[in-house]
């Protein structure tokens, strides 16, 4: 019998990836420390347009969120998945704040790090700003703070983009899962537009992209024990116009194996032979529109920015039309 201790989750879902074709590796894996910086370096490259464009339109356009947060005046939770360091949505909560709106920041995110610098950023620029940061995964303890306050989410920097279309469908409909008619949700989305400006987005020159990728595999070799050598995988990134995927791939360069010396896994690679390790997903205002409607949601406000690079949406929680047709006997009634 074995007294080997339990797999954590990171060595099963990357086993389970790799072992189907073809092979796979899970996005969420990039950000330990050295990804989080390459990360960090990804949104200040002139060709990463995504972090500029939500900035301008959050830093010129709050008033119309706020409006839509608040008609009546009534008071918010501003719950915002994967908050990070909250460096994005402190000047947004500023706005607010200066504008005398009536809200609680909830900063919700696995890193206890990210959310310590929050709490630190925050005091130091917002003292008085009610601040409840909960550390967890996104659906982790979420409960109504009180009946009050409506819930607005917010999911930005087009992090929905990382999901396929039913991992998100399925996402938002948790979201919803936890709201009350009425309440609301900003999704910050990049759009469909030329490209080579896409591509070029996920293909740099300096090769920051490219480390972000290889740096999963840097990842791997630590804490599965795994062997890959660095040297014969290469960055591969894609944009299919058709569909508004950008995918982005590791390419073996030649024939090889690869395996680890803590869990028992050895892989083959053909020359040539890739890994996919993100998608991220492009949208137009179809796309957004269905995906609203297929989760419970009725688009509410829509802003661009002047180049109509980027959106930020927001959706109101509407009655689920879906349990209707999900009733047995709906075609009856
Ligand atoms: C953080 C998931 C939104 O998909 O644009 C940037 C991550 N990957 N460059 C994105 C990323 C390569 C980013 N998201």
């Amino acid at each position: 019998m074995s007294n080997a201790p339990p797999l954590n989750e990171l060595t099963l879902r990357v086993i389970a990836g790799l072992k189907q074709t073809p092979k796979r590796l899970p996005a969420m894996y990039f950000y330990d420390e050295e990804g989080s910086r390459l990360f960090q370096r990804i949104m200040q490259l002139p060709g990463y347009y995504l972090t500029e464009a939500e900035r301008e339109i959050l830093t010129r356009q709050w008033p119309r969120l706020l409006d839509a947060f608040a008609p009546d005046g009534r008071p918010f939770e501003l719950i915002e998945l994967g908050s990070g360091d909250g460096s994005k949505t402190l000047d947004l909560c500023a706005a607010f704040a200066h504008a005398k709106a009536d809200f609680v920041y909830v900063p919700v995110d696995i890193s206890p790090h990210a959310l310590n610098s929050l709490i630190r950023n925050f005091d130091q620029r917002l003292p008085g700003q009610q601040v409840r940061p909960r550390m967890g995964d996104y659906f982790y303890g979420w409960h109504r703070h009180s009946d009050t306050h409506r819930q607005i989410v917010m999911f930005m920097g087009s992090n929905l983009g990382n999901m396929d279309r039913d991992e998100a469908l399925g996402f938002l409909r948790m979201i919803r899962s936890h709201m009350q008619e009425g309440d609301g949700l900003l999704l910050g989305l990049d759009l469909m537009k030329n490209p080579h400006t896409l591509l070029n987005a996920y293909n740099d020159p300096d090769g920051v992209t490219a480390a972000f990728n290889l740096n999963l595999l840097t990842r791997l070799n630590r804490e599965l024990g795994m062997n890959f050598r660095l040297d014969r995988f290469s960055h591969y990134a894609s944009y299919s116009p058709l569909d508004g995927a950008a995918r982005s791939f590791l390419v073996s360069q030649d024939s090889q194996t690869v395996h680890s010396t803590r869990v028992d896994l050895s892989l083959r690679f053909e020359a040539g032979e890739v890994i996919y390790t993100e998608q991220s997903q492009k949208y137009n205002q179809a796309m957004i529109q269905q995906m609203a409607q297929d989760s419970g949601f009725a688009p509410a406000l829509h802003l661009q920015d002047p180049q109509g690079r980027y959106c930020v949406s927001f959706w109101q929680a509407i009655k689920p039309a879906i349990v209707r047709h999900m009733l047995p006997n709906a075609s009856h009634a």
